[in-house]
């Protein structure tokens, strides 16, 4: 059987996936034309030979702008839907989903806007695509932390009730290092949110390191540069600290020269809990079955380890353990039966 087929069979989380980086050109132009907002584009075609980043920077420069065609709540339920449809495709059946409210409130939008359209969508998932969701708030590192405080604060309806899962971290990493956010982060955990952070994908092994014993993350997003620390890694192994990591992205972004150097298989071999994602797919040309496909090619990665990288998806998600439970047993069953 080949690799896609394979893969799309396993039941799989994705984990790291910014929705306004799963807005597809297509999408921006009519939202464009929808919203009547200026954009520097004419056609998708232009969208897409707009797209030559070699560096975080460059592609958050052109992520942000792309966001600004958001403007109403079904603007934010149309992107939502829309991901939702390509993950179940790809055989997603839980997905834990970022936002960037700030990226929006910069703009005008208040929270819920953006916060009730991408839930009404994801309320659809169950029956409409038998896809589960929870939804992680990320707040800009670029920005200081009064101003993610500030997000923070408009979101406590929607942490006191669990609309809002999690707190996350990402934007321009370098000289961002987590500790900047450590009261933040207390915050939200007294709070009840799960705890993530981008960490490692540009940024250093001590910025990992940091948003475990800092900010007491729950996972670590990307993590690549962990590797560059053999101390770290072993103590992210014994505490079974899930990375999650995004071929593509790293390809694209300059992490890796060539997807044959990508980093996942080491990390397996290292004992570290690795999963696979999509990060931002419209910009990265890619959505999750896509992401594992290449990187398997590229490290001609077994059914063993394909199998493992699915389970840890499930395991290292938010889900509760019934949950987690129903979807490993059938992933279990669905190995051994392809296997
Ligand atoms: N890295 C950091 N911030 C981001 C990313 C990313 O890949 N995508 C959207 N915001
Ligand atoms: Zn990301």
């Amino acid at each position: 059987m080949d690799v896609r087929s394979f893969v799309r069979a396993l039941p799989k989380a994705e984990l790291h996936l910014h929705l306004e980086g799963a807005l597809e050109p297509e999408l921006m132009m009519r939202l464009a034309a929808r919203n009547k907002v200026d954009i520097p584009f004419r056609s998708v075609e232009e969208v897409r030979a707009a797209y030559r980043f070699t560096r975080l920077q460059d592609f958050l420069d052109i992520y942000y702008r792309g966001m600004d065609v958001l403007r109403a709540e079904e603007d934010f339920h149309d992107l939502t839907a829309a991901y939702l449809e390509r993950a179940a495709a790809d055989g997603a059946v839980h997905v834990e989903v970022f936002f960037d409210p700030q990226g929006h409130a910069a703009r005008g939008i208040p929270f819920a806007v953006a916060a009730d359209g991408i839930l009404a969508a994801l309320a659809e998932g169950p029956e409409r695509l038998g896809i589960t969701s929870l939804l992680i708030m990320c707040v800009l590192r670029h920005l200081d932390e009064e101003d993610g405080f500030a997000a923070f604060r408009e979101a406590a309806p929607y942490v006191a009730d669990g609309r809002i899962a999690g707190l996350g971290l990402d934007s321009t990493e370098k000289n961002n290092p987590p500790a900047k956010f450590e009261r933040l982060f207390a915050a939200a955990r007294e709070a009840g949110l799960r705890l993530v952070a981008h960490a490692g994908e540009e940024g250093p092994a001590s910025y990992v390191a940091d948003a475990v014993d800092r900010l007491g993350v729950d996972r670590i997003d990307h993590g690549n540069h962990a590797l560059d620390d053999p101390a770290l890694v072993r103590r992210l192994a014994g505490l079974g600290i899930p990375l999650t990591v995004c071929p593509l992205s790293n390809l694209r972004l300059g992490g890796v020269a060539d997807l044959r150097q990508h980093p996942l298989k080491r990390m397996l071999d290292a004992g570290l809990r690795a999963t696979v994602n999509s990060d931002d797919p419209a910009y990265f040309g890619g959505y999750l079955l896509d992401n594992f496909v290449a990187v398997a090619e590229a490290l001609q990665l077994e059914a063993a380890d394909l199998v493992t990288l699915a389970r840890n998806s499930i395991e290292a998600s938010f889900l509760d353990e019934p949950a987690k439970r129903t979807h490993l047993d059938r992933l279990d069953r669905i190995a051994g039966a392809q296997g």
